[in-house]
């Protein structure tokens, strides 16, 4: 499937974007593990979530099919798992893989997890890693899927300081943390998501945050609880930088989670001179949430903070289309992670940008991109959905037609996202052919 865009137009009215994803996992995980029923609503209808979702109900979870975003989960407590009857294949998605990992090697049982092209070729040794420490036994393919996690290993809790900022593999040694003897605790290079954390917490299960340091005792208990999820931040983010690339624009978006762990994105988009405005903010379910009022502005290219990166890791291709309508260059650096997600987005990116004739400079951890006039042109996407719909916001300010080629996987993360576009003002068509 590919996206064909005319040239122009403005993003106007009032929309919600699906549910978090990153939410969206670790709602199936924890209400998995619970005890007692969970209520899942804004729950995120995406192939990844639901490829988690699937590999839940595979080790015997009782989950009804969502619903407009609402389901329920039997949970069957910490031990209450059973073996998959298959290898379990999540498709796309680093985060269903990375965290089950942490989950799956504290049961009794063995299991297979595998993915598709993309995942095959993702680093799954940063996982690896501190699991073994822990006692775990895996085995993967030269680092990567498919993962033979073998079960009845007595895990034991360490102390781990992540090599890279990274909300996967902190996640998933809570996780396996959770089934561990003692207490887990690590350091994070720098902050990032803390959904697992927070979730957690709602569950009842005991999370401590002293000086940086995370830890968690194994052998408690989760209770059923019931989780609202908002809307997701990276998902929000196309929009946003369409709406402050386009000249005319005025759109709001509802109920978007502003988690600070989650909210680079607004810093970097307002230090280039974007006009974006925080309305009605509220706690729903642990999470920060309100709704985004963002208006056409001129923007300027900046240095990327880069302490504002991790916070904004799944967001900075959408920015560097910001980075491409601005005045001057904008710098990203200390990005390398963009390397190794579900394509080499730095590669990805530049590559688009020269096929619409805009300067940039490639460097080993990030880009430098120099502002100015976008014409039309092809895209590759890679296969990769933030690549897809971030260069669909380009035609915003393109001079001529653009094709994204390849966006089915744009329903990994964001299912609709074509009619939302157009109904916002997006001169979109999405064709087979
Ligand atoms: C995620 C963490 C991030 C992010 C991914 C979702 C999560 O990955 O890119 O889309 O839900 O924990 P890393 O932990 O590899 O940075």
């Amino acid at each position: 499937m590919h996206f064909y865009l005319d040239p122009g137009g403005k993003l106007t009215g009032r929309i919600r974007v699906p549910g978090d994803k990153s939410m969206s996992h670790r709602s199936i995980m924890l209400g998995s593990i619970a005890e007692g029923r969970t209520t899942v609503s804004g729950f995120l209808e995406g192939e990844d979530a639901l490829a988690t979702l699937a590999s839940f109900r595979d080790m015997g979870v009782q989950i009804t099919d969502p619903d407009a975003g609402e389901l329920t989960i039997d949970g069957v407590g910490l031990r209450g798992l059973e073996p998959p009857k298959q290898v379990m294949d999540v498709g796309n998605s680093g985060t269903s893989i990375r965290l089950m990992m942490g989950l799956l090697a504290g049961q009794s049982f063995d299991s297979v997890l595998t993915g598709d092209q993309s995942l095959l070729r993702r680093p799954m040794a940063r996982v690896i890693t501190p699991l073994s420490q822990m006692g775990a036994l895996i085995s993967s393919h030269e680092g990567c899927p498919p993962l033979e996690i073998q079960g009845g290993r007595a895990l034991t809790g360490i102390h781990y300081d992540l090599p890279v900022a990274s909300a996967q593999v902190k996640s998933s040694v809570l996780l396996a943390g959770l089934f561990a003897s003692g207490r887990t605790s690590l350091t994070e290079p720098a902050p990032t998501r803390d959904h697992t954390e927070r979730m957690l917490t709602g569950f009842g299960y005991g999370v401590a945050c002293d000086n940086g340091v995370i830890s968690l005792e194994g052998g408690g208990k989760l209770t059923g609880a019931d989780i609202d999820i908002p809307a997701d931040i990276s998902s929000a983010a196309f929009f946003m930088v369409g709406a402050s690339i386009a000249p005319g624009s005025d759109l709001t978006l509802e109920h978007v989670g502003i988690n600070p762990t989650r909210d680079g994105v607004i810093t970097i988009l307002r230090a280039m001179g974007a006009d974006i405005q925080i309305h009605n903010e509220r706690q729903v379910g642990g999470e920060p949430v309100a709704d985004l009022r963002i208006r056409h502005a001129p923007l300027t290219g900046i240095d990327i903070p880069i302490e504002a990166v991790p916070l904004a890791i799944d967001e900075l291709p959408a920015v560097l289309i910001a980075a491409a309508c601005a005045d001057g260059v904008t710098v990203l650096r200390g990005a390398e992670e963009l390397r190794v997600k579900e394509s080499d987005r730095i590669a990805s990116m530049a590559e688009g940008l020269s096929q619409l004739g805009i300067e940039n400079r490639v460097q080993p951890d990030g880009i430098e991109v120099v502002g100015g006039e976008m014409t039309g042109g092809v895209i590759t996407t890679h296969h990769d959905h933030r690549i897809a719909m971030s260069f669909a916001m380009a035609a915003l300010r393109a001079s001529d037609r653009i094709k994204v080629s390849d966006c089915a996987h744009v329903a990994t993360s964001f299912p609709g996202f074509a009619a939302l576009a157009v109904q916002t003002g997006l001169r979109l068509e999405a064709a087979e052919e």
